[in-house]
């Protein structure tokens, strides 16, 4: 767990010293902006000086403290060999001798059985849920606020992730970024289940990317671009995560149009979208009715919206 948090620590840092002149400017998307987690690119192709990038100029401590937690033998890792009549340990430094990637295939990483049994959390930490944590998605029908994985259908793009995060140049490090395809699909795994249902409603295509990307993690992805050392949801610069600004939530939830109109059952608007046609006809915000909280884990929830008197006082059942 420690050197878990050590690993992530050095990325962090070396995330840091890739930005140390960070201007919170509001370049539009995509692609989305790199500060926080990994450069959304395809790592499976790396040489041993790119593993050393992340994992340190020396590994030697990590193997051998690894090597007496374990009660390794040496020679599980070096040779002897016989140089002018005596024997020396052989010292073989490159890390693809011994760990296997699959060059366009998959990465290290992605190899290794904890990748493999599908916890993904193990390594990329509450950016992501695990798929078998009981972990809550929505199953409320789509409304005109629904996200969707691409091609969203509102201003520009909007309200889909794509809208965000797509492939192109990194303005600030001139780094190349991959499409969503891209990036998941280069790890390799090859459980299409993992990360998508044939069954879905077209409108519903978010649902399976829930299983790692559910409101709760979704809505605690935030850069905090004031240096306050706080996150205050609508209250930072727009692009730099997915609560600073409104126009963050409508990157993923706006992908309605001037004309969009849903009704419920017998014709009678519902509830969701009276409330949700506020936004075009009063120019409601998001966050005007959406509060969002910490919880006791400190993570951001949102206050319970669908009793009437959280919000029109005792008047309205
Ligand atoms: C309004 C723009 C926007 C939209 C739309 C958007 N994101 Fe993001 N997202 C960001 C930004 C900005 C970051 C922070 C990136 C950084 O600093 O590295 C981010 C980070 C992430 C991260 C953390 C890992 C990383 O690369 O930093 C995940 C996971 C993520 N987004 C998933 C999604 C998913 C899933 C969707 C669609 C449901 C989505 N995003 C839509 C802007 C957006
Ligand atoms: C972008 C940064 C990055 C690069 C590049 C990188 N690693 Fe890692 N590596 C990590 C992180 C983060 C972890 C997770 C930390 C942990 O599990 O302890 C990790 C974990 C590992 C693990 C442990 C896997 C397991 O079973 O838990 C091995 C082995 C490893 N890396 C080898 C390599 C090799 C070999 C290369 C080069 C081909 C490489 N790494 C390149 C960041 C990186
Ligand atoms: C789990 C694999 C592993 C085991 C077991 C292991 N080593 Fe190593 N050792 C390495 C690796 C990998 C390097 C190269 C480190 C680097 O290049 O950053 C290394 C490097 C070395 C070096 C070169 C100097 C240095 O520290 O970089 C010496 C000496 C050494 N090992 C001795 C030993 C001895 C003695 C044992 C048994 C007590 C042992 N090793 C067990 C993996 C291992
Ligand atoms: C001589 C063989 C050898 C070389 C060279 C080697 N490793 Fe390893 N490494 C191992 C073995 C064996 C293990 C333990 C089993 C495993 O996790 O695959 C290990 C484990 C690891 C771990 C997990 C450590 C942990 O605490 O679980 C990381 C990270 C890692 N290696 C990274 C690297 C990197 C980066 C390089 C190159 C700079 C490298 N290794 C070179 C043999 C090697
Ligand atoms: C052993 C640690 C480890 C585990 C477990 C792991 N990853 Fe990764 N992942 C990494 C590292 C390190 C990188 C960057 C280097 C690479 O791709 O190998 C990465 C990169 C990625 C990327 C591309 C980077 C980005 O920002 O888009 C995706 C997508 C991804 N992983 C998905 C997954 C999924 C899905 C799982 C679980 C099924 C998973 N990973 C489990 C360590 C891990
Ligand atoms: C780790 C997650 C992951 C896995 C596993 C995965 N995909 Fe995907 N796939 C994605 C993402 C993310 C996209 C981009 C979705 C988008 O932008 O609309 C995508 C896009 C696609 C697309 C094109 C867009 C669409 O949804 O029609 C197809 C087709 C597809 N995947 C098929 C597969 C098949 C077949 C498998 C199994 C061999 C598979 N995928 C495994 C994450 C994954
Ligand atoms: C099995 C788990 C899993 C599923 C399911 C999944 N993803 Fe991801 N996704 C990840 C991981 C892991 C990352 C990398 C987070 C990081 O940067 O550390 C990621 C990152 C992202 C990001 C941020 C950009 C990037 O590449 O880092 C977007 C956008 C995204 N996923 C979209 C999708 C979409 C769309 C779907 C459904 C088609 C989907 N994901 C399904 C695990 C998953
Ligand atoms: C990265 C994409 C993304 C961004 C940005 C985002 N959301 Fe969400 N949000 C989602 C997804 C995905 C769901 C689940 C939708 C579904 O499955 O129907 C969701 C669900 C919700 C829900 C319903 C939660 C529940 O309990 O069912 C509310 C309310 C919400 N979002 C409000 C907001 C607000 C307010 C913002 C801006 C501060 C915002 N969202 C920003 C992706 C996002
Ligand atoms: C004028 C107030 C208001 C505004 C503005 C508003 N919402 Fe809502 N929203 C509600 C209410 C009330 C409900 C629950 C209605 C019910 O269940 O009876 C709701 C429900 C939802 C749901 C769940 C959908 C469902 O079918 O139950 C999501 C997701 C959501 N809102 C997201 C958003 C996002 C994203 C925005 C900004 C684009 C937004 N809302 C703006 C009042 C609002
Ligand atoms: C999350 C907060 C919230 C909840 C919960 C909520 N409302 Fe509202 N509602 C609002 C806000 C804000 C307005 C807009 C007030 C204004 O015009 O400034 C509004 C407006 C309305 C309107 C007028 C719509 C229009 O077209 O002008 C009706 C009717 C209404 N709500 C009924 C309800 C009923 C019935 C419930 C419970 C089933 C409910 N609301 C729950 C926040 C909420």
């Amino acid at each position: 767990m420690f050197q878990k948090s050590r690993y992530v620590a050095q990325i962090l840092l070396t995330a840091l010293l890739l930005f140390p002149l960070i201007s919170f400017a509001n370049v539009p998307p995509p692609p989305a902006e790199q500060t926080l987690g990994l450069l959304d690119a395809v790592f499976n192709d790396l040489n041993e000086q790119q593993c050393r990038e992340c994992h340190g100029p020396s590994v030697s401590d990590l193997h051998h403290t690894l090597a007496s937690d374990e009660k390794l033998d040496c020679m599980s890792c070096h040779s002897l060999q016989s140089v002018d009549g005596s024997f020396r340990l052989v010292f073989t430094t490159n890390c693809l001798d011994c760990h296997e990637q699959q060059p366009g295939e998959s990465s290290v990483h992605h190899l290794s059985a904890t990748a493999q049994a599908g916890d993904c959390v193990a390594c990329h930490d509450s950016l992501v849920q695990n798929r078998d944590d009981g972990h809550y998605i929505p199953s409320y029908a789509a409304t005109m606020v629904t996200p969707l994985p691409s091609n969203g259908a509102g201003p520009d793009g909007r309200g889909s992730c794509q809208f965000c995060h797509d492939g192109g140049t990194d303005e600030t490090t001139g780094e190349l970024i991959f499409s969503n395809m891209q990036t998941h699909h280069e790890t390799g795994f090859d459980q299409c289940a993992w990360c998508h249902n044939a069954q879905s409603a077209t409108a519903l295509a978010i649902r399976p990317c829930e299983q790692c990307h559910a409101p709760l993690s979704i809505h605690n992805i935030q850069v905090d671009t004031n240096g306050d050392g706080i996150i205050t949801p609508g209250g930072e610069a727009a692009y730099f995560g997915h609560i600073g600004s409104n126009d963050d939530c409508l990157g993923c939830h706006g992908g309605f149009t001037e004309t969009t109109t849903i009704t419920g059952t017998r014709g009678r608007i519902n509830n969701p979208t009276r409330h949700h046609l506020l936004i075009r006809t009063k120019d409601k915000k998001c966050l005007d009715c959406h509060t969002l909280v910490l919880n006791e884990d400190d993570l951001f929830v949102f206050e319970d919206f669908r009793v009437c008197r959280n919000c029109h006082g005792g008047h309205r059942q």
